[in-house]
């Protein structure tokens, strides 16, 4: 199996994802007699776990092992993973979180930390200087972290119970250190392995403006953006436990967190504001827009995290369902899964063409739209759930149009 094969079974798993979004969104349309639920839980294993997992730790594995010569290990863990993955898309639906189920996302579990022992062993002194490796090793261990919270649900769905708020809280916590920290930690650093293959060319062309022999970014600058957003992963966890409505103490944390993850952002921009503008040389023209997206969406979720951090929006938001979901996947199918898309394309796995972007970004917009607009000004109603499922069926169209145009190729 090469790494352009393991991106194509990414990509199904994306439209999968899809597949299964676009049917809970027909619930609201239609008379449907299926287990809500379980149908919830499979989208977003298969969403974080199927999709995104498997793209990053690909890519990940192609700039910093794949010369190694451990493609036989590498290949077993890689269908280890797969078997768990598919074990959970075929248990979860039917039986929800049972022992089938549970014993594939226990797999998973030990796979992964296979992937971090795989990439900490592997990697050479000299990749270990890298800031790229000093990012993807702090995500791969907050994924690690992350893990706490499925163990932690073990334990509290056999003593306190599935209604407690421990059971919610670790749900939470699992998913906030996967996406705010092991996806976005991982995507900054894959951007660092950006800069840093171009830096030869980019200082070429910045003579004279640069003196610091060739170092894309001062030490003193890449340590602080890197404490600052660090910091700011586990402090932004606060904001999980916000529909608790606790002391403002917690409220107090996550605006810390959010402020930090902020400025961390700023010093980044600003200490590669000269090489940003060369990398738009480098890149095609369609990364450059989807680089352009990523960084506006970025930037906004940033200014939702302060924002979500006073009592008066925390408290609107945890009661609102759509705003959670809208936020959600903002993250996700904005954020992650473009970031996703721009590095494949540069790590020439993929190309993806204008229209089927436009496309994708279209079903984005619109899905967005309705979620926050849903969320604010309360539009449900019948007309509103069929255009919601019609925007999102959009997406299968998208992802569909990739994953052909791949086929071919
Ligand atoms: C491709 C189009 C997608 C559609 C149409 C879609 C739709 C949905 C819907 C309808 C829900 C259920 C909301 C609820 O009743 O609580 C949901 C939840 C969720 N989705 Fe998606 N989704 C999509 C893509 C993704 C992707 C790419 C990811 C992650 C990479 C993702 C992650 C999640 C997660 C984690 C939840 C659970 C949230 C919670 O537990 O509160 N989704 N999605």
């Amino acid at each position: 199996m090469n790494l352009k094969q393991q991106i194509k079974i990414a990509f199904g798993y994306f439209f999968i994802v899809a597949l299964l979004g676009v049917f809970m969104r027909m619930f609201h349309v239609v008379d449907i007699t299926f287990n809500y639920k379980n149908i919830l839980h499979t989208h977003s294993h298969i969403a974080l776990l199927g999709w995104v997992y498997t793209a990053l730790t690909t890519l990940i594995y192609k700039l910093f092992l794949s010369e190694k010569g451990k493609d036989k290990t590498f290949n077993k863990l890689f269908w280890s993973t797969q078997i768990s993955i598919i074990g959970m898309m075929f248990s979860f639906p039917f039986t929800g979180y049972a022992f089938f189920s549970i014993v594939f996302s226990t797999l998973f579990l030990l796979n992964s930390y296979g992937f971090l022992w795989l990439f900490l062993k592997h990697t050479s002194l000299e990749q270990k200087q890298l800031y790229s490796y000093k990012l993807i090793r702090a995500a791969l261990w907050l994924m690690v972290f992350s893990s706490l919270g499925p163990w932690a649900l073990g334990i509290i769905m056999n003593t306190l119970g599935s209604s407690s708020s421990w059971y919610r809280n670790a749900i939470y916590f699992f998913l906030h250190f996967q996406y705010n920290g092991w996806f976005i930690v991982a995507l900054l650093g894959l951007f660092f392995v950006v800069l840093e293959k171009n830096k030869n060319s980019l200082v070429l062309l910045e003579i004279g403006l640069f003196k610091n022999k060739g170092v894309f970014i001062l030490e003193k600058k890449f340590k602080l953006f890197y404490h600052l957003f660090l910091v700011g992963v586990f402090l932004t966890f606060f904001h999980s436990v916000l529909w608790m409505k606790p002391s403002i103490l917690f409220n107090t944390l996550a605006l810390v967190g959010s402020i930090l993850q902020f400025a961390a952002y700023i010093v980044l921009l600003e200490s590669i504001k000269h090489f940003l503008k060369r990398l738009k040389g480098i890149l095609t023209k369609i990364e450059n827009q989807l680089l352009k997206t990523v960084k506006l969406l970025f930037i906004l979720k940033l200014i939702f995290q302060i924002v979500g951090s006073f009592p008066v929006i925390a408290n609107l938001v945890s009661m609102n369902k759509d705003l959670i979901i809208a936020y959600l996947h903002w993250v996700f199918l904005g954020i992650v899964s473009i970031s996703i898309f721009l590095f494949l394309s540069v790590f020439k796995f993929f190309s993806i063409s204008k229209t089927t972007y436009k496309l994708y970004f279209l079903a984005f917009l619109l899905t967005e739209i309705l979620l926050f607009g849903n969320g604010i000004f309360s539009w449900s109603g019948d007309l509103y759930y069929l255009v919601l499922f019609l925007a999102s069926a959009v997406f299968l169209v998208a992802i569909g149009g990739i994953i052909q145009s791949q086929i071919k190729k």
